[in-house]
């Protein structure tokens, strides 16, 4: 993972590097670096640390260059220091080399092009990029770039430039997302669209196996025998302030808030309420092949994962056709059982996770039908899977996954819908498709309980630890809770089925651990109330999320969040979102970088 920059055309070089950068740096914050070509001049730039770094390094200089390519890093390969920072240098510092990805046999290509004679630099894998490069140049790069390409195994989107070559960038793209911006006269190269915006809506995005040449002359792509392909312009229709802040502190925040928006665009033009029927455009299972399917598989990571863990307990009440849950990294190594009768359902809010596309492909070999879910259009999930329903939850700049989560909840509903009805199992189907259609104003009315989540938030904060209970549907919830509040507040924080508590976890409660108790499933608000009661006999400090009108609730707990009435089977869509809240603010009392959590990064392209 890391972002990836390139720009060739007629304005300063530099400030379109460093802006395209800063919109970038969610991928990947370790050191950030640029090369640019001046005259007949190859100049680098590169610190260790965010982006601020490289432009106090900088100190203001713009220079006259044309033509750059830069990096933001997200460390893989050897540690984050201004050595190991892109781009990387051949001996004779006649190319220079961006790279997001993993070159998996660098080690061999690094033993092989020593003993030719190459100096390594750095501890990256990287570097044997340049050195090939260096290797098999003979006056042109495109080819020199082209000939390397077979020596290759991993995943990769690079671009490279030569100030033998002063006017040209190629890029390659490998597994690793690479979308090229055309501008009038000017051409841009980035890893995600964001960063072109402030220029062009008008792009290529890039399929494995592409190189694109770019020269003043305009733009080439070719596939990987060097054959010119004829590329669809993808117009990119929504805009720049939605991937910006717009008055909020931090992204987290606005994404956290346009929830109810990216909601309603998930459903409205999908849902019709008046038969219970869906309409998805990209999902295609004939009725025949949905009534033959026999088992769903989840292959997701992280909060998408927990997304599917919902779906299971969804699916599983209203399909009843079995769901099994694993994350991806675990689903790819294990064996796993499918055939044709299995769906395999694919998560991703990027579609360019690398252990979701290793699951995906896994599936596809053993001749599962592949599902995905996805926000990201043309993302190497999308493009793999047989059918694909988009969650409209527009860009999500935050590490931190808050409007996709909720959005890939709405998918996993409209979904239940197509095949219920494909299956001929939905009997519940207008009821559902009814509630459902309601669900975006009952989130908007959570943000009437922020203020009072931020004083709880307050109290929250100097604890070092947290625990989350639930049953059913609540403990997948609890699951994504715990998950926000650790990887943002750096607050330690488990989440446990309640039933699970007294099987070892109980030990761990003492006076005034911090318990949030979620309890929105009638048909188990019985046992989690004992459940409540069971840690606040030792000492613990509940914080309790209930449907209004549940008035038992307040007797046990010591604080309740009252959330709007919804159908029990629904109320994940209103319980994450002042779990999201909570998160937010204990993340905001303690100080933390909260769009851009250390050691993370929001695309995780590597294994
Ligand atoms: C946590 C978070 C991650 C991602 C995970 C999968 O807030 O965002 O856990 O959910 O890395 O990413 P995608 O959905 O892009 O495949």
């Amino acid at each position: 993972m890391c972002g990836i920059i390139g720009y060739q055309g007629y304005r300063e070089a530099v400030p379109v590097l460093l802006e395209g950068l800063e919109r970038l740096e969610y991928r990947g914050y370790d050191s950030a670096g640029i090369a640019i070509i001046e005259g007949r001049e190859l100049k680098v730039a590169k610190r260790a640390g965010k982006l601020v770094e490289l432009k106090a390094h900088l100190n203001g200089y713009f220079g006259s260059a044309r033509v750059g390519i830069g990096h933001t890093r997200w460390a893989t390969h050897g540690r984050p220091t201004d050595t190991n920072a892109h781009p990387h240098l051949d001996c004779s510092g006649n190319f220079a080399v961006v790279h997001n990805g993993i070159i998996e046999n660098y080690q061999e290509l690094k033993q092989w092009l020593t003993a030719e004679g190459h100096h390594f630099l750095s501890e990256t894998d990287t570097e044997v990029l340049v050195h090939l490069i260096e290797h098999y140049y003979r006056g042109d790069l495109l080819q020199a770039v082209q000939r390397m390409l077979p020596k290759l195994q991993g995943s990769y989107a690079l671009a490279v430039i030569s100030p033998c070559h002063p006017e040209e960038i190629v890029g390659v793209r490998q597994d690793s997302p690479l979308i090229v911006g055309l501008g009038e006269g000017e051409t841009f190269l980035a890893s995600d669209i964001p960063a072109l915006l402030p220029y062009t809506r008008d792009t290529y995005i890039l399929e494995n196996g592409e190189v694109v040449y770019v020269t003043p002359e305009g733009v080439r792509i070719l596939d990987s025998y060097g054959q010119p392909r004829g590329k669809q312009v993808f117009h990119v229709t929504w805009d720049l302030e939605a991937a910006e802040k717009g008055g909020y502190a931090h992204f987290m925040l606005k994404e956290i808030h346009e929830q109810p928006r990216a909601l309603r665009d998930t459903l409205a033009s999908r849902l019709d309420v008046s038969s219970g029927g869906v309409k998805l455009e990209g999902v295609n299972l004939t009725s025949e092949e949905a009534r033959s399917l026999q088992k769903v598989v989840l292959i997701a990571c992280g909060t998408a994962a927990y997304a599917g863990m919902a779906g299971k307990y969804i699916w599983e009440r209203l399909l009843r056709l079995p769901v099994e849950f694993d994350v991806a990294s675990e689903f790819r190594y294990r064996q796993p059982l499918l055939d044709e009768h299995t769906l395999a359902l694919v998560i991703s809010q990027s579609g360019e996770t690398a252990d979701t596309l290793a699951g995906l492909r896994e599936a596809k070999k053993h001749k599962a039908r592949i599902l995905a879910i996805t926000n990201v259009v043309g993302s190497s999930v999308a493009r793999e899977a047989d059918d694909v329903l988009y969650t409209w939850a527009g860009p999500e700049i935050a590490v931190a996954s808050t409007k996709a989560y909720l959005t890939q909840l709405a998918a996993l509903y409209l979904l239940a819908l197509y095949l219920g009805r494909a299956r001929g199992e939905a009997t519940w189907a207008l009821e559902l498709a009814r509630e459902l259609a309601c669900a975006p104003s009952k989130v908007e009315k959570i943000f009437d309980l922020e203020e009072e989540i931020q004083e709880l938030a307050s109290n929250l904060a100097p604890h070092e630890h947290a625990f989350y209970l639930g049953r059913g549907l609540d403990y997948a919830v609890a699951l994504e809770g715990a998950l926000k509040l650790k990887e943002i507040s750096y607050l330690h924080a488990e989440a446990c089925p309640a039933g699970e508590l007294k099987h070892g976890p109980l030990a761990l409660i003492e006076d005034g651990t911090p318990v949030i108790a979620l309890a929105t499933q009638e048909d188990l608000l019985e046992k989690m109330l004992s459940n409540i009661k069971e840690v606040k006999a030792r000492g613990a400090w509940v914080l309790a999320l209930a449907l209004e009108g549940n008035e038992a609730v307040a007797q046990e707990a010591d604080r309740v969040l009252y959330l709007p009435r919804i159908h029990p089977i629904l109320s994940p869509l209103v319980s994450a979102v002042p779990l999201q809240l909570l998160a937010y603010y204990v993340a905001k009392a303690r100080g933390c970088p909260i769009d851009k959590p250390r050691n993370l990064a929001k695309s995780v392209t590597v294994e």
